[in-house]
C-alpha cells in the first residue's frame, strides 16, 4: 500500500498543480467584479439621471465608480450603492461574482423580476437592502445562507409566498424588514432563534397563524411591528421582563383576542403601542398610567369593557389616542390634546 501511494505521487502533485491553476484561474477578482458590473448596467433600461451611463465609463477602475466601494486590502468591491437613483430594470445573476460585497444597498429604484439564485454566492453580505423597488417572486430559502447579515430589507416590494424559515439561520441579523408585501402563512416559529434581533417589521402583509412566542424571548427586541395582518391567538401573559428596551408594539389590524396582559405595563420604554382593530377583551390594566414614555396608544375597536384608568392623565407625552368603538367608561383628566 505504501509503495502504491509513492508510485503515485508525481501524478498526486501534478493533479494537485494542475486543481491550484485552476482555482485560480477561476477565482474572481477585480476584473470580474467589473464584468459582473458591467452585466448590472446592461439590465439597466431605465436611467433618467444618467447616473449608470456618464458615471460608469468602462475606460476607469470600478473602484472609482459612484456607488462602488473597493476594500484597502484586496481592491475588491465590497459595497455597492445605488439607492435612490431612478433606477430601472431586473438584477443579473453575475452580481453573484462580486464575492467580497459586504453590503449591497439597490433600494428606491424600479428593480423588478425575481433574486437570481446566484447572490447565493455573496457569502460575506452584512447589509443586503432591496426595499422600495417592484422585485417578485418568493423569498428564496437561500438568503439562510448569508451567515453575516445584520440587515435585510425587502421592504414595499410585490414578494408572494411564505417567510422561508430558514431566515432563522441568520444568527446575526438586527433589523428585519419585510413591510409592504404579499406574504402569506405563519411567521417562522424559528425566529425565536434570532437572539440579536432589534426590529422585526412585518407589517402590511397577509401573515395568519399565530404569533411565534419564540419571539417575546428576545431581549435585544425594540421593534415589533406587524400591523395589518391577519394574525390570531392571543399574547403571552408575560411579554415585558425580557423585552425590557420594546419601544415600538404594533399588532393593530390583526384578529388577535384575549385580554390585554397587565403584565405590558412593564414595558417602560414603550412609545407606540397599537392593539387596535382586534378581538381583545376584558379591561384596559390600570398600569397602562405607569407608560409615561407613551407617545402613541391604540386601543379603538376591540371589545373591552370597564373603565379608562386614572393613570392616563399622566401619560403627558401621549400625542395621539384612540378609544372608539369599545364599552369603555370613565374621564381622561389632565390631558391635553
Ligand atoms: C483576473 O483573472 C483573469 C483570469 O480569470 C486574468 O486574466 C486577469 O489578468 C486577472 N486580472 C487581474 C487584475 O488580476
Ligand atoms: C446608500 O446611500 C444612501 C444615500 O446616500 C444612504 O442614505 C444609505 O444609507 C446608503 N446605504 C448604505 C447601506 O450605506
Ligand atoms: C460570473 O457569473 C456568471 C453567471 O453566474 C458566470 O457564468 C461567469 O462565469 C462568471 N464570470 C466570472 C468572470 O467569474
Ligand atoms: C444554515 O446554516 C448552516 C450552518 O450554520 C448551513 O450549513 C446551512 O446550509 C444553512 N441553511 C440554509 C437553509 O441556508
Ligand atoms: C410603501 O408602500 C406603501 C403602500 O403602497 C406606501 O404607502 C408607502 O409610502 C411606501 N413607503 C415608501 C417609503 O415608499
Ligand atoms: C422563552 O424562554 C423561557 C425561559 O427561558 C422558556 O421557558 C420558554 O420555553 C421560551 N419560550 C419559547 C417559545 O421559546
Ligand atoms: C390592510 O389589509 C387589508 C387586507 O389584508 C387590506 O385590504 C387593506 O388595504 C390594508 N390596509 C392598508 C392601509 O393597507
Ligand atoms: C406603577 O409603577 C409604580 C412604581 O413602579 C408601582 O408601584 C405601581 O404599582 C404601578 N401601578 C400600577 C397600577 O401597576
Ligand atoms: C401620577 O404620577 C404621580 C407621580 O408619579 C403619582 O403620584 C400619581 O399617583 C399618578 N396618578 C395616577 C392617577 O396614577
Amino acid at each position: 500500500m505504501k509503495k502504491l501511494s509513492h508510485l503515485y505521487f508525481p501524478l498526486g502533485l501534478f493533479l494537485l498543480c494542475s486543481l491550484l491553476s485552476c482555482l485560480a484561474m477561476a477565482t474572481p477578482n477585480i476584473t470580474s467584479d467589473q464584468s459582473a458590473l458591467l452585466s448590472l448596467k446592461a439590465k439597466i433600461t431605465g436611467d433618467p439621471h444618467e447616473i449608470l451611463a456618464s458615471n460608469w465609463p468602462a475606460t476607469s477602475s470600478v473602484c472609482d465608480w459612484r456607488g462602488v466601494t473597493c476594500g484597502s486590502r484586496h481592491r475588491r468591491v465590497t459595497a455597492l450603492n445605488i439607492s435612490n437613483l431612478g433606477l430601472t430594470g431586473t438584477i443579473p445573476p453575475q452580481l453573484g461574482n462580486l464575492s467580497f460585497l459586504m453590503s449591497l444597498d439597490m433600494s428606491r429604484n424600479n428593480f423588478y423580476g425575481e433574486l437570481p439564485h446566484e447572490l447565493i454566492r455573496l457569502s460575506r453580505l452584512r447589509v443586503l437592502s432591496l426595499g422600495i423597488n417592484v422585485l417578485s417572486g418568493n423569498i428564496p430559502s437561500w438568503v439562510g445562507s448569508f451567515q453575516q447579515l445584520q440587515h435585510f430589507s425587502l421592504k414595499n416590494n410585490s414578494f408572494t409566498g411564505f417567510i422561508p424559515p430558514s431566515i432563522s439561520n441568520l444568527s446575526k441579523l438586527e433589523t428585519l424588514n419585510l413591510q409592504f408585501n404579499s406574504l402569506q402563512g405563519a411567521i417562522p416559529m424559528e425566529i425565536g432563534n434570532l437572539n440579536k434581533l432589534k426590529q422585526i417589521v412585518l407589517d402590511f402583509n397577509q401573515l395568519s397563524g399565530f404569533l411565534p412566542l419564540g419571539m417575546f424571548n428576545i431581549s435585544s427586541l425594540e421593534v415589533i411591528a406587524l400591523q395589518n395582518n391577519s394574525l390570531s391567538g392571543s399574547l403571552p401573559s408575560s411579554i415585558c421582563p425580557r423585552l425590557h428596551g420594546l419601544t415600538w408594539l404594533d399588532l393593530g389590524r390583526n384578529k388577535l383576542s384575549g385580554v390585554i396582559p397587565p403584565s405590558l405595563s412593564e414595558c417602560s420604554k414603550l412609545q407606540v403601542l397599537g392593539l387596535d382593530d382586534n378581538f381583545f377583551s376584558g379591561v384596559i390594566p390600570e398600569g397602562f398610567g405607569n407608560l409615561t414614555a407613551l407617545v402613541e396608544l391604540r386601543l379603538a375597536r376591540n371589545n373591552l369593557i370597564g373603565v379608562i384608568p386614572e393613570g392616563f392623565g399622566n401619560l403627558t407625552a401621549l400625542k395621539q389616542l384612540y378609544l372608539s368603538e369599545n364599552n369603555l367608561i370613565g374621564t381622561i383628566l389632565a390631558l391635553e390634546f
